[in-house]
């Protein structure tokens, strides 16, 4: 099977209350794990490229990772642009054989948010095949590439806004504001309450009211969520415990998410949650194997352990397992 789009994929997890990961990609081990946890969930997936992987690791090395394993697993799989900051980044994209890709200019007037929007549209839908578009509304705290959203300086999509920008832009997915953040701080402890027994921060609940009234505003259309890594607590444990530094990391609650994907959720985007399993898998080995000096046994654990989070996102978080 080629690299798909995401309409049909959408269609599908819409209609029966689960959401696609969208997992970010930034080398070989990477693709590898995702893809085949994937396999073993029997679940379609979603892999992403940002602008700071491509500078990581070039366009073209990326794509022929992700050729390679839709060949190796057979699964339906979308090649995505993340974050694209401009009109010409997604047509390099579209150009490249990319099946989808994210045109973000939330952080635009409306206006003209609308007006780049609806230009990616018309070159992406002419494409053929037909290559789909996300973009957002609101914006969300934290870092994307270069673009740093201060906490406190993020704003809640507006559901007023929303029929008009689909509707005026012909985008095929719509990413809103609902209170998720980019990377593995996402909350201030001021917003959050501490559990007193393991000291661990307790985020804010999501505004599910916006996705509903977002939702009822767009019957049937696919939304989804961006900064969705949950900080998986056991990880950031295995990080501090064997030399890391990591402070009052926490992330969305992954019930929350599963709440999100049986609603218009179709998309859930998780990389910070990859990157504390890679680096958990990492500094355990190294403590384990102070003689070890071959990338291929360290980063091999690192792997193991981003390959066993995709399975858990898949069937616990997302409910994307055995839709294929
Ligand atoms: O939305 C941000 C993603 O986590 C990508 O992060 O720009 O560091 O590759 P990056
Ligand atoms: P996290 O930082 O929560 O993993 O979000 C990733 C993301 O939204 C990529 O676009
Ligand atoms: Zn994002």
């Amino acid at each position: 099977m080629p690299l798909v789009n995401s309409k049909e994929l959408f269609e599908k997890a819409y209609k029966e209350g689960y959401a696609i990961g969208a997992f970010n990609c930034n080398n070989m081990e990477i693709v590898q794990a995702i893809t085949e946890a994937a396999k073993e969930c029997n679940s379609p997936v979603i892999l992403q490229v940002s602008a700071g992987a491509r500078k990581y690791a070039k366009p073209v090395y990326l794509k022929k990772m992700v050729e390679a394993a839709v060949e190796d697993t057979g699964l339906p799989i979308v090649l995505h642009l993340d974050h694209g900051a401009d009109f010409e980044i997604c047509k390099d994209c579209i150009d490249g054989g990319f099946t989808s890709v994210m045109i973000d200019c939330s952080s635009k007037p409306f206006e003209e948010n609308i007006a780049i929007t609806k230009k990616v549209v018309e070159y992406a839908h002419a494409h053929k095949p037909y290559v789909t578009v996300e973009a957002e509304l609101g914006t969300l705290a934290g870092i994307e590439d270069d673009v740093k959203v201060e906490h406190g300086a993020e704003s809640y999509t507006n559901p007023d806004q929303v029929e008009e920008f689909v509707k005026r832009t012909g985008v095929d997915s719509l990413a809103i504001a609902i209170g998720t953040s980019h990377g593995a701080y996402k909350f201030r402890p001021e917003q959050c309450t501490r559990d007193p027994k393991t000291g661990v921060l307790l985020p804010p609940p999501l505004r599910f009211d916006i996705l509903e009234e977002v939702s009822k505003r767009l019957p049937g259309f696919p939304i989804v969520l961006h900064g969705s890594s949950s900080v998986n607590q056991e990880y950031v444990k295995i990080i501090n415990e064997h030399g890391g530094a990591l402070k009052d990391a926490v992330g969305v609650p992954e019930d929350q998410l599963r709440q999100a994907a049986r609603m218009a959720v179709c998309k859930i985007n998780i990389d910070s949650d990859l990157r504390l399993a890679m680096t958990a898998g990492i500094r355990e080995h190294f403590e384990a194997h102070p003689d070890h000096f071959d990338p291929r046994q360290y980063i091999g654990d690192g792997r193991a352990y981003v390959k066993q989070l995709v399975k858990h996102k898949i069937t616990d978080v997302l409910g994307s397992n055995d839709k294929i």
